[in-house]
């Protein structure tokens, strides 16, 4: 493939490109200024560009006496031309690429100053993140931040040829679109040709591509931006990227194997190596052995149900549970057993943050001696029960979660993985999973209703098509997680194509007639006019990202993303409006 990187503009070669068999080569090099070291004699520039850093040498000799001069004046992020000859370097540093080579400059030409930088432009820097926000565009000059943006670029492009040889194409769908309540908060924009009424932004173009297979588009994909006015996380941004697909007359396992076929070619371009197909775990399994639906399979200390070993021992915290219908659940953190009661008793925090009423816990230290302040309730033959089916060995630390079984999962889950950081555990390169057959509805104890665990277009497995009304919670469905490192890094699922069935989800999730008409009449008109069977998945590009550049933020792979507290201090929005503004879309603040 020809490379146009020295076409089109002012420098011949780049900064990170010149090696030993360069030497002799004129160039033309184009850069920010790194360093300056005067020797006096001579001054030494590290000039900079995107692909990495050239030694160059102003020696008055060689360079003209306007040309010495600047670089005596040239400081750190000035922006210069230099034209020179590539030299061998006399003390060769074997740390850099170009290291081997310098240019001795003949001209130079100042293209622009620099006031001093706030932070230095170089990898490792300890600078606040509220700073690097301010001055994004510096922190984007910074190396390991523009290797993140060509890492996405690169993947994107990748998806995209993956999916356009398997006869996908990309649509774009409206960011203008219709609020509907299901889902998350939606981020909504005044209408002004119409006072009083509202945009929402897409949180997903889910009920779009819905479209886009009746319309016969049959494959669809699209690189969408989202928008959910949630609270923010360092995995959650207000706004962030789907890889958006859809696919028409399909089962389950075609997208599953199509998005496989698709990932693979994508870790190939980037020479990430993981086994395919991937495993697919049942919900229910994942939740038992992980109590989560993203877990982290790259290490062990699963989760253990003892309930029936405890079930009637003296303990009334464990006896209790099991009476009243909950479970008793334990892992093992394997080298634990030696922390102090002090420490130990400090993990109850998490226990107690995840819902949990406490956190009972055995160990026995490196010495072979148990301890823990609930042994003498246990007995005996309880003890040598858990024993057994925790494989618990000298230097063990037992903690347990006595609840609802939703409960353990989520305390037991939190310390896994924390123990997993406290202890040191290695969870090097990358494991893939999906997560299959999640539950149709879970109950909203704040709304008080039934509301769909994935989204309210998905199927119910067909199996369980008369309990929609019975016993909802029992119904399984169509659905899917890609699970990568213990991240939900995507989500599908197979889609209702018959009009009355929509209808009976929507009414289960308990919208009237009157709401089913008014927030989704056009799906279910839609759907009564001959649609496909369909499905899709939504990648979410940002963790993805993430997750393949080793970093534990999404802030890291986007260009300019949100604080925490939603704002963008570069820009610094969101702010107020005009009145004139407000007029205009007819509003008014309180
Ligand atoms: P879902 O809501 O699971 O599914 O979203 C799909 C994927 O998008 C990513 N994601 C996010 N990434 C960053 N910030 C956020 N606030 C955020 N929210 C979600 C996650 C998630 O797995 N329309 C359906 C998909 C479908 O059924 O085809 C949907 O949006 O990685
Ligand atoms: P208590 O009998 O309530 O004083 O609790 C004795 C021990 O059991 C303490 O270490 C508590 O933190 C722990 N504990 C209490 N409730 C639970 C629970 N639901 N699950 C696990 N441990 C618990």
């Amino acid at each position: 493939m020809t490379d146009f990187s020295n076409k089109y503009c002012l420098h011949t070669r780049t900064c990170g490109e010149l090696r030993k068999e360069n030497v002799g080569d004129d160039v033309v090099l184009t850069g920010w200024v790194q360093r300056r070291r005067d020797l006096g004699k001579l001054i030494f520039v590290d000039l900079r560009d995107r692909t990495g850093k050239t030694q160059c040498i102003f020696d008055p000799d060689v360079v003209d006496a306007d040309g010495f001069a600047d670089a005596e004046r040239m400081r750190s992020e000035w922006v210069v031309k230099v034209e020179g000859a590539v030299c061998n370097r006399e003390s060769v540093n074997p740390d850099m690429p170009t290291g081997e080579i310098e240019v001795l400059v003949k001209k130079v030409e100042i293209l622009n100053s620099s006031v001093t930088p706030p932070f230095a432009i170089e990898d490792g820097i300890e600078t606040g993140e509220d700073l690097r926000m301010k001055w994004r565009y510096l922190d984007l000059r910074r190396p390991e931040m523009f290797a993140n943006l060509k890492l996405r670029h690169t993947v994107a492009q990748a998806i995209r040829k993956a999916l356009n040889e398997r006869g996908f194409i990309e649509v774009e769908t409206p960011i203008l679109g219709k609020s509907t309540p299901e889902g998350a908060r939606d981020f909504v924009v005044p209408s002004r040709i119409m006072p009083g009424k509202f945009y929402a932004l897409p949180q997903s173009p889910q009920l779009m591509k819905q479209m886009l297979m009746i319309s016969g588009v049959e494959r669809y994909y699209q690189i969408a931006k989202c928008f959910r006015d949630e609270d923010l996380r360092a995995d959650r941004q207000p706004e962030f990227t789907q890889v958006d697909v859809e696919m028409s007359f399909i089962e389950e396992d075609d997208i599953l194997t199509m998005m496989e076929d698709v990932l693979k070619e994508v870790f190939d371009e980037i020479g990430v190596e993981h086994p395919f197909p991937l495993q697919r775990m049942q919900y229910s399994e994942a939740m038992d052995r992980f109590g989560c639906d993203r877990p982290d399979v790259r290490f062990g200390m699963e989760l253990v149900n003892l309930t029936d070993i405890v079930k009637d021992c003296g303990f009334k915290v464990f006896a209790g549970a099991a009476a009243n219908g909950g479970v008793v659940k334990a892992i093992n953190a394997k080298g634990a057993g030696d922390w102090s009661r002090g420490e130990i008793d400090k993990l109850a925090t998490i226990a107690t943050d995840n819902g949990g009423k406490g956190l009972a816990w055995i160990a026995t230290t490196s010495e072979g001696k148990d301890k823990g302040p609930i042994l003498k309730f246990l007995g005996e033959d309880v003890f040598a029960g858990i024993k057994e089916a925790m494989d618990m060995q000298p230097g063990d630390l037992i903690l347990f979660a006595a609840d609802k079984a939703d409960t353990a999962n989520a305390v037991l889950s939190a310390l896994r993985l924390h123990m997993a950081d406290a202890l040191d555990i290695p969870r090097e390169g990358h494991a893939l999973l999906w997560v299959v057959n999640f539950p149709m509805f879970r109950f909203d104890e704040e709304e008080q209703r039934y509301v769909a665990e994935h989204h309210p277009f998905t199927q119910v497995r067909r199996e369980d098509l008369d309990k929609i009304e019975t016993d909802p919670l029992s119904c399984g469905s169509y659905s899917y997680d890609l699970v990568m490192d213990g991240y939900e890094a995507g989500g599908g699922t197979l889609r209702i194509h018959q009009a009355e069935e929509q209808k009976r989800i929507l009414r289960r999730v308990g919208l009237s007639e009157e709401q089913i008409d008014e927030q989704f009449g056009f799906l279910v008109e839609a759907l009564d006019h001959g649609a496909p069977p369909h499905g899709g998945i939504a990648l979410g590009l940002d963790r993805l990202i993430m997750l393949l550049a080793g970093k534990d933020s999404i802030r890291d792979v986007i260009a300019f993303p949100k604080t925490t507290s939603g704002t963008d201090l570069m820009q610094e929005s969101p702010t107020p409006v005009t009145d004139r503004q407000l007029q205009d879309v007819g509003l008014r603040l309180r």
